[in-house]
C-alpha cells in the first residue's frame, strides 16, 4: 500500500485493489481563516485527480473542498459513502456531479472489488457537521486506519476492525474555543493551556487503543494567514497555544516512550508493507522548514495568497441587508419546530453585528433587538458583513462557517451550551427536525425525579425544559419557569392550558 501525504488529512492510497482518495482540502476555509499547514499548494492535482474511489469523511469544509472536488476530481468515480441518516453530504456530492456511490453499512467490513473498506459513522448532532466518520482501508496485507478528525468511542469496535498497521489520528486544535472568548488573559491562557495539553492526550489515549504500528498525526494545525489571525499561529511552541504542530506532538510522544510516530508533509510518499514503513519526503528541507522556521515560511505562504485573501474578503457583503428581518423571517419557525432545543438553550443568543444587535429569543420564539444590559445565554460580536455573507448564502451550518472561522469575539456567562452550537448547525427545517429527533430518541426512556414528596416526569409537557432545572415547587403547584406554565401537583392538570397533563406521583402515603 502506498500512501501520499496531501497535507491536512488528505491521501491518495494506492493499492493493487484500487486506489482511493480521502478528504482532499485545498481551498482555504471559513472565510479565508484555515490554510492547510503545510502548504500544499504546490501539488499537482493530476497525479491523484483519478482515483477509483473518493471519500470524504465529513462535510467540515477542511476534509469537503467543493471547489478542489469540482475542478479536479472525475466525476465517475466512486464514492465511499458512510452510513449517514442524513443526505447532506451525499446530496453536496451529487450537485458537484458525483453520480456513482457505495453505500458502506455502519462499522462493517466490505469487499469492494478486493479493496477492503469499512466506515464508522458517527451521527449524534455533537459529531462534526451533523455527521463525521472514519474510514478502514486495507489491501489484504496492510491495513490503515484513518480516524482523522472522528471521535469513535467504543474501543471494542475499533478493534473488531483491526489490526491496524498504519493509523492517522489528529492531535492539533480545529476549534474556536477559548481562543475567541472575551475572558480575563489568565483564565483564556489557563483555558488553552488545558485545552493544548487535553487535546494532545485525547491523541495519546486514541494511539494506545488503536496500537498501530505507524502513526501518522494529521487533520491539523491549520495556519491561519490573514493579519487579523496570524497570532493564532504556533511559532514558538507556546504553552498557551491550541494549534501545535505536527513536531511538537511527536516530542510528545517521544517523551512518553511512543515511537511510532511518523512526519509526513504535503508530497511525502509512504511505503507500507503489513507494519514495515518507509517515508520519503519530496525534499529534506519540505520536512524541515515549515517547522524550524515557521515564522518565515508563513510569511512567504502569506504573500504568496495576499491576493486570494483580498478577493475572499471582498465577496464578503455585496450591499447592507436587513438582517433583522431577514433573521426573523429564517429564524423563528425553526425555533417554532425546536422544543427540545429552544428548552436547553432557554434564553437568548445575542447576535451583535456592531451597529446592531439581534436577540434570537428562544423562550419568546422571536427573533427581535437586544437592548444592551440584557441577560443572554451567549453572544457573539461579529463584522456585520460575515452575517450579511452566511444570510445572502442561507449557510444552514454557521458552525461550519462562521464559528470555524474564529473571526468573532463570544461571550458566555454560563457554561457550554451544545443546544446553542445544534442550533446553528441546523438551521433548515429538515436539519432541526433531524437535531430534535435525535434529542427525542435520548429521552425516549421514562425519566422522573423526586421532590418535595413528589415522583415527577422530567421533561416539561409544555416545551420540553428540563424540570430538574427549571421546575419550582409551592403550595402543591410545580411552575416551569421557561414560559411559567403551572401544575397542579395532585391531579397533574395543567393551570395554564388544557391541553397538557404533568405526570407525577406523590411518594408514599399522604401525609
Ligand atoms: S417549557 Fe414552557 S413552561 Fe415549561
Amino acid at each position: 500500500m502506498r500512501l501520499t501525504f496531501l497535507g491536512h488529512v488528505g491521501f491518495h492510497v494506492e493499492t493493487e485493489h484500487g486506489s482511493v482518495l480521502c478528504d482532499p482540502w485545498f481551498t482555504p476555509a471559513y472565510f479565508g481563516s484555515w490554510f492547510p499547514f503545510p502548504r500544499n499548494d504546490d501539488l499537482d492535482p493530476a497525479d491523484f485527480a483519478a482515483p477509483d474511489f473518493l471519500y470524504v469523511s465529513h462535510l467540515h469544509r477542511d476534509h469537503f473542498d467543493p471547489e478542489f472536488l469540482a475542478r479536479h476530481v472525475r466525476k465517475d468515480v466512486r464514492v465511499l459513502l458512510p452510513d449517514f441518516p442524513t443526505p447532506f453530504l451525499e446530496r453536496e456530492l451529487r450537485d458537484l456531479g458525483f453520480r456513482h456511490f457505495v453505500r458502506t453499512r455502519n462499522g462493517e467490513r466490505h469487499d469492494v472489488d478486493g479493496l477492503e473498506v469499512a466506515i464508522m459513522a458517527m451521527t449524534a448532532p455533537a459529531d462534526g457537521p451533523l455527521g463525521d466518520s472514519a474510514i478502514v482501508i486495507g489491501d489484504g496485507r496492510t491495513r490503515l486506519f484513518d480516524q482523522n478528525d472522528a471521535r469513535p468511542g467504543d474501543p471494542a469496535a475499533v478493534h473488531a476492525l483491526g489490526p491496524f498497521d498504519a493509523h492517522v489520528v489528529q492531535f492539533s486544535g480545529a476549534i474556536w474555543y477559548p481562543i475567541v472568548y472575551d475572558l480575563p488573559h489568565p483564565q483564556r491562557a489557563r483555558l488553552a493551556r488545558e485545552k493544548r495539553a487535553n487535546q494532545m492526550a485525547r491523541a495519546r489515549r486514541y494511539i494506545e487503543w488503536v496500537k498501530a504500528p505507524n502513526v501518522f498525526p494529521c487533520a491539523g494545525p491549520p495556519c491561519f494567514l490573514d493579519e487579523a489571525l496570524f497570532a493564532y499561529n504556533d511559532l514558538h511552541g507556546d504553552p498557551e497555544n491550541i494549534f501545535p504542530d505536527q513536531t511538537v506532538f511527536l516530542d510528545e510522544l517521544a517523551r512518553a516512550g511512543i515511537d511510532t510516530g511518523r512526519l509526513v508533509v504535503p508530497g511525502s510518499v509512504v511505503e507500507l508493507d503489513g507494519e514495515r514503513c518507509t517515508v520519503t519526503h519530496p525534499s529534506p528541507d519540505a520536512a524541515r522548514r515549515p517547522f524550524a522556521e515557521k515564522e518565515a515560511y508563513l510569511r512567504e505562504y502569506q504573500r504568496d495568497w495576499a491576493g486570494w485573501l483580498a478577493s475572499e474578503v471582498a465577496s464578503w457583503s455585496h450591499g447592507r441587508r436587513d438582517l433583522l428581518g431577514e433573521l426573523a423571517a429564517w429564524f423563528e419557525p425553526l425555533v417554532a419546530r425546536a422544543p427540545i432545543t429552544s428548552a436547553g438553550i432557554a434564553g437568548a443568543v445575542v447576535i451583535d453585528v456592531g451597529d446592531e444587535a439581534i436577540a434570537v429569543d428562544f423562550v419568546e420564539g422571536r427573533v427581535r433587538p437586544w437592548r444592551p444590559g440584557e441577560p443572554y445565554v451567549y453572544k457573539v460580536d461579529v463584522d456585520r458583513r460575515l452575517v450579511e455573507s452566511l444570510v445572502e448564502r442561507h449557510v444552514e451550518d454557521w458552525v461550519n462557517s462562521l464559528f470555524l472561522s474564529c473571526r468573532f469575539v463570544a461571550h458566555r456567562p454560563g457554561p457550554f451550551n451544545e443546544y446553542v452550537m445544534t442550533f446553528f448547525k441546523a438551521l433548515s427545517e429538515e436539519r432541526i427536525d433531524y437535531v430534535e429527533a435525535c434529542h427525542r430518541e435520548a429521552r425516549a426512556a421514562d425519566e422522573w425525579f423526586e421532590r418535595d414528596g413528589w415522583r415527577i416526569e422530567r421533561w416539561c409537557p409544555h416545551r420540553q425544559a428540563d424540570l430538574t432545572r427549571f421546575g419550582e415547587i409551592d403550595g402543591g403547584v410545580l411552575t416551569c419557569s421557561l414560559h411559567h406554565w403551572r401544575f397542579d401537583l395532585a391531579t397533574g392538570r395543567c393551570l395554564t392550558s388544557d391541553d397538557r397533563r404533568l405526570r407525577c406521583e406523590r411518594l408514599g402515603p399522604p401525609g
